[in-house]
């Protein structure tokens, strides 16, 4: 496998990563070429194909369609028929939990004038609800996937038009006024028993717990927009003005100039998927994956003419310099831990090997268990002399399906995900993240945090929802019975727990100590990875092709040479 050390030298492979420098975004402004996902099909994914072939004509079509793809500047175009009950295509059995599955997801729906605008995070009562009551923006995307791969993109579009307001309100906190492309973190209904009259309520981190800034929020919403595209193929949602805006305004606010030194996007703890204090401050991969895949989807959806030409120009500027960041200093394999491992320190001037003077000593143990041979992952956080080596599952997985990752990198984070398999998936796909931090170190890290105890919600806790992340990446990587084992898993226990929001424990045996019951997006993740499995061109809505005009960067290699 290729591997870079901090001074950008290839060590391995016959490409160096001088190559890397030579991907030309400009060549992703241009119409990208279908994605096969047939291509990526294992055999048994085939040969359900073929059985596909004898089903009825409706469904041919709309794998057809599928294969034709139709979006402006986008590939395939997942079936969308226009059915209101769960489906399930011929030759596959239905678990029973399906239908469950559904029925739960549509009670969670919430109605504003009488139209379905998004999804509660859980409905548990028995618990206090804090804001468990409210639609999430990234709770709302595996229900809206879900909702589009069974022909229902009515609520997904009332969903991003409705938010698209919310972004324009004006927003503070204190007196201190947030940026115009700031998207909510949740919103709600409120009721005016008075008036008889409906309002919406939106939280921007003002009322969050710990203030906390939801970065990802507007990421998600411009991928949500684009997966709507394809899955729908009518573009004239994204090409209304106010959405050309809308877009443009999210990644203002993350392409101005600044002080910068790096690429990546340098945030608050807490502006994510992991909403508190939990060490993730810097250069989260989860913020950073999200931040490419946002990025590449916006080339694809913004008009490249008036206001929109000169953001199309920095985005490509800044994809080109993010994923030579990321893939040269957030990649980890046997050999770069080796390196980094050996590294010396206080080097100065650009020939330093060592660029961000990260002392080996900072090393943490486990990781030298955890990496195998075969093997490989994006890190945590890369700053001055700061290594964040946990494996992170949200982060690695968008950085496959948006080609963050090359495909050697997907197939090593797959062969990593197999490796350690008791580790990750255990008894309940999959660990937000890993390892747990303990003790002392918890204490600093997360200000004693008593939720994110070692092995429990943000820190080592098994959460149901990443399984259909952790699907998607299996499909794309062209290893769908990584997925169906995790399923398998999943489905021993899910249901009977009542869709817990996460489990505890190294295995995730237990259910999370402060768990939602009924938590919405464990619902619909696993609605949506058995979806996936069913038909897996449904993927095409949340993947991206790597280009193939971009010079390929590194071979894998398991050779150690120099
Ligand atoms: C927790 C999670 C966050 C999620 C929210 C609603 O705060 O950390 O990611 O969006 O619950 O489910």
């Amino acid at each position: 496998m290729s591997t870079f050390n901090l001074n950008g030298d290839a060590k391995s492979g016959d490409e160096t990563v001088d190559d890397l420098d030579d991907i030309d975004f400009s060549k992703l402004l241009e119409k990208p070429r279908p994605l096969t996902i047939d291509r990526l099909r294992s055999l048994d994914e085939r040969s359900l194909l073929t059985e596909l072939s004898t089903s009825p004509p409706q469904l041919r079509n709309a794998d057809n369609a599928a294969s034709r793809g139709n979006d402006r500047a986008d590939n395939v175009v997942s079936p969308s028929l226009g059915f209101n009950t769960p489906r399930s295509l011929a030759g596959f059995e239905s678990h029973p939990m399906v239908g469950e599955a559904w029925d739960a997801l549509r009670r969670s729906m919430v109605y504003f004038r009488g139209q379905p605008v998004g999804t509660i995070a859980a409905v548990d009562n028995s618990e206090e609800k804090l804001n468990y009551d409210q639609v999430f923006v990234r709770d709302f995307v595996p229900s809206a996937l879900a909702f589009l791969m069974n022909g229902e993109p009515d609520i997904v579009k009332n969903f991003l038009l409705k938010t698209l307001r919310l972004q324009s309100w004006e927003k503070k906190i204190d007196r201190f006024q947030l940026g115009e492309g700031v998207m909510p973190a949740s919103f709600k209904v409120f009721h005016d028993p008075v008036r008889n009259y409906e309002t919406l309520i939106a939280d921007f981190g003002e009322s969050a717990i710990g203030r906390v800034a939801p970065v990802d929020s507007g990421f998600w919403w411009i991928i949500l927009l684009r997966a709507y595209t394809k899955s729908t193929g009518d573009s004239s949602l994204a090409d209304m003005p106010e959405c050309q805006k809308g877009i443009r305004l999210i990644l203002s606010l993350c392409l101005s100039e600044g002080f910068d030194t790096f690429p990546t996007l340098l945030c608050a703890d807490g502006c994510c998927m992991i909403d508190r204090r939990m060490g993730v401050y810097g250069y989260p991969i989860e913020i950073q994956a999200l931040f490419f895949m946002s990025l590449r989807c916006a080339l694809l959806l913004l008009k490249h003419e008036g206001e929109g030409k000169e953001m199309v120009e920095q985005i490509a500027k800044r994809l080109h310099a993010l994923s030579y960041h990321m893939r040269s200093y957030f990649w980890l394999d046997l050999k770069q831990l080796n390196d980094i491992y050996r590294y010396k320190t206080e080097e100065y001037s650009h020939t330093a090997v060592n660029k961000f003077n990260v002392i080996p000593d900072s090393l943490p143990e486990w990781v030298f268990d955890f990496m195998p041979p075969n093997g490989g992952f994006f890190i945590g956080n890369v700053s001055p002399a700061r290594m964040d080596f946990r494996w992170f599952a949200l982060g690695n997985c968008i950085a496959i399906l948006s080609s963050l990752a090359t495909p050697d990198q997907s197939t090593a984070i797959m062969d990593l995900i197999e490796a350690r398999w008791e580790e990750l998936v255990g008894e309940m796909p999959l660990k937000v993240c890993y390892p747990a931090i303990e003790s002392h170190e918890w204490k600093i890290v997360t200000g004693c945090d008593p939720k994110n105890t070692r092995w429990s919600y943000h820190n080592g806790g098994s959460w149901p929802v990443l399984l259909w992340l952790l699907t998607a990446a299996c499909i794309k990587t062209g290893r769908p019975q990584i997925a169906r084992r995790a399923i398998e898993v999943a489905e021993a226990r899910l249901h009977k727990d009542n869709w817990p929001e996460y489990y505890d424990g190294t295995v995730g045996r237990y259910v999370g100590k402060q768990a939602r019951k009924c938590q919405t997006w464990s619902i619909a993740g696993y609605l949506v990875a058995k979806m996936m499995l069913e038909d897996p061109s449904h993927v095409g809505m949340v993947a991206l092709e790597e280009d193939k005009q971009m010079k390929p960067v590194m071979r894998r290699s398991n050779s150690w040479t120099c």
